[in-house]
């Protein structure tokens, strides 16, 4: 049951979209515990690569690190099947792209000046309007698939999200209602042109495309490992998976998948 915000359109999605094969075959649903789960079982049952879950609510809706994901109706929660072509080993870099192509096409579809905040967050003027999650099924020693999901906080008040949360909505930002078919056809053209730069091995192409719609290099951030938490100044992108972050002790490199929580602290 839809309160908040016109229903999705399939039409006005299938009808615009410019990928080749992100959105080709889609589902659209009106509530699920998580697009990623219904992902899941179509990829389990032959879904073909490119496929796209998307759901008006999620009940059960995943951030990164077990964290639960409000998911309410009005917001744009999707999740794409990817198949692996070759053996790249993309999986670390799959929530960063994600982040990026979401600000890439909100940047460009609506004006805002939304940027990517290591690891996987989308912001604007610092607060998180959208995020991304891998997961991944695996055959033996090889991956079987992944499944990128995004999620953008998109029509619905930002009053419902809870002020700690830092975060903020699309229509909250805009005054008014934004075309959700439109940023979905946008964000999965963005993500398409980035998956075949990651498939074709352009990773430093990537990273300057991140550079560019960077805002955490310069940030003063408290990383959260295993057995360590440098804080510091977020420095730069080493690779997709692997950034620096300058300490007192010097420049200490970081893998993105050994990372526990991420605390960006106000300059
Ligand atoms: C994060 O910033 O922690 C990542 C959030 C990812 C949320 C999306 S919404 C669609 C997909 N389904 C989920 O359960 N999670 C992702």
């Amino acid at each position: 049951m839809l309160r908040s915000s016109h229903p999705l359109d399939e039409l006005a999605i299938t009808q615009n979209l410019k990928t080749r094969y992100l959105g080709r075959k889609i589902s659209i649903t009106s509530e699920c515990t998580s697009t990623n789960d219904i992902v899941k079982s179509s990829a389990d049952n032959g879904a073909p690569h490119g496929f796209v879950a998307i759901s008006e609510t999620q009940s059960a809706g995943r951030g990164r690190l077990g964290k639960s994901w409000f998911s309410p109706a009005g917001g744009i929660w999707l999740s794409i099947l990817l198949k692996p072509r070759g053996r790249q080993p993309f999986l670390d870099s799959l929530p960063l792209l994600g982040a990026l192509a979401i600000a890439e096409a909100v940047s460009s579809q609506l004006r805002l000046k939304a940027c990517v905040r290591w690891p996987n967050d989308v912001v604007v003027d610092d607060r998180k309007i959208g995020g991304a999650l891998a997961e991944a099924k695996s055959k033996g020693n090889e991956l079987a698939y992944a499944i990128l999901g995004l999620g953008i906080n998109a029509n619905f008040s930002e009053d419902k999200i809870g002020a700690s949360a830092n975060a903020t909505t699309l229509r909250s930002l805009q005054g008014a209602p934004i075309d959700r078919a439109a940023l979905i056809c946008r964000v999965l053209l963005e993500e398409e042109n980035l998956y075949e730069l990651l498939c074709a091995g352009m990773v430093e192409k990537l990273v300057s495309l991140v550079r560019e719609l960077d805002c955490s290099r310069g940030r003063n951030v408290r990383v959260k490992l295993h057995n360590r938490e440098p804080l510091g100044m977020f420095d730069d992108y080493e690779t997709l998976g692997r950034v620096r972050i300058l300490t007192r002790q010097g420049s200490k490199p970081i893998d993105t998948t050994t990372v526990l929580s991420v605390e960006y602290q106000s300059n």
